[in-house]
């Protein structure tokens, strides 16, 4: 079985750096029904480099969650799969959508559709290991076919079918294009009409309104939001009365501090150490960006080195 796929299921996007455990679990109090960690390097995890095993750290109420994956040799994430499997993890994705030039780099991420045999090779054997139906490929356009037919990515996208793939995420940009230019909703509605698995829409969902427009324009089975939670995850709460045909509203400052007290509460029970205290420097300010006061606050929190400070602050605002 796949995790939850559908319109009233809104899942959170990998997210390097922030779809860490305790984001995980605010974004599924607002009505997340999937999550997908980090990006994991699965050459990292066969090695224990420093840093990755905390990338899948997770409790009972993370559930369901998908475990993202990343790199470009098929041994290592064959052994990394049977590492995370072994641990206990279901469902998995395969990252073949990352423009970071790091990754790029390696030959992963979307570096992956360049040679499209060998990431059919690798697709295969980690689909042996994950079992039908567990595992998800995130993908990307191929290069240069932002203003060509995406022609080469449909056929790729048909062959992942065949073997057996899950179900499959589109971002329709390539790696070049990062987050630039406009999303081409088209291929998703094209590439949705050819498969028989599920497809995940990704690509500029900013907001709940913007997610089921998509849904609407493209016939994709579900969607997954990124940025959108990263400055609002009640984007989640939105998404589902919008389902029900309800109103959103803006939230007020109430609504926004009490947000980011529940944030700092599940970092601080779920995290030791001060480093998600400098983490939370950047992501309250995405919170609170626009409001009246927000300047202040977001001063007041970066001269912050103590929680208590922390929620001092949130008290000035
Ligand atoms: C800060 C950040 C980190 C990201 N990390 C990953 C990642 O680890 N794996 C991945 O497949 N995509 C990653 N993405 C891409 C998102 O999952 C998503 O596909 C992309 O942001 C497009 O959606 P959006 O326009 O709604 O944000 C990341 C995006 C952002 C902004």
């Amino acid at each position: 079985m796949t995790p939850p796929i559908g319109r009233s299921c809104p899942w959170l996007a990998p997210l390097a750096g922030f779809s860490d455990l305790p984001f995980r679990l605010l974004c599924r109090e607002y009505g997340a029904a999937v999550c997908v960690t980090e990006m994991v390097s699965a050459k990292g995890l066969v090695y224990s480099s420093p840093g990755t095993l905390e990338l899948i750290v997770t409790t009972s109420e993370d559930h369901p969650l998908v475990v993202q994956l990343f790199g470009a040799e098929t041994l290592f994430l064959v052994k990394a799969l049977v590492m995370l499997r072994d641990m206990g993890f279901v469902w998995f994705d395969l990252n073949m959508g990352c423009s970071v030039h790091k990754v790029l780099r390696q030959g992963a991420g979307a570096a992956m559709l360049n040679d499209t045999n060998k990431s059919l090779d690798a697709a295969r054997a980690m689909i042996a290991v994950a079992g039908a139906d567990k595992l998800g490929f995130k993908l990307r356009f191929c290069p240069d076919e932002a203003r060509a037919p995406f022609i080469k990515l449909k056929e790729f996208a048909l062959r992942l079918q065949d073997l057996g793939a899950g179900w499959l995420t589109l971002h329709p940009r390539t790696a070049k294009q990062a987050f630039g230019g406009q999303v081409n909703r088209d291929a998703l509605q094209e590439l949705a009409e050819c498969l028989h698995i599920p497809l995940m829409a990704s690509g500029d969902l900013m907001n709940a309104l913007e997610g089921i427009r998509c849904l609407d324009e493209t016939r994709a089975d579900g969607l997954m939001y990124a940025r959108g939670a990263l400055r609002y995850p009640a984007i989640f709460a939105d998404h589902l009365r919008v389902c029900r045909k309800e109103a959103i509203a803006a939230p007020d400052a109430d609504f926004l501090r009490a947000l980011v007290l529940r944030h700092i509460v599940l970092a601080r029970s779920l995290t030791q150490g001060k480093s998600y205290l400098w983490k939370m420097r950047t992501v309250i300010p995405r919170y609170v960006r626009g409001l009246p006061g927000a300047r202040a606050l977001r001063d007041r929190i970066c001269r912050s080195t103590e929680w208590i400070e922390l929620e001092e602050a949130l008290d000035f605002f």
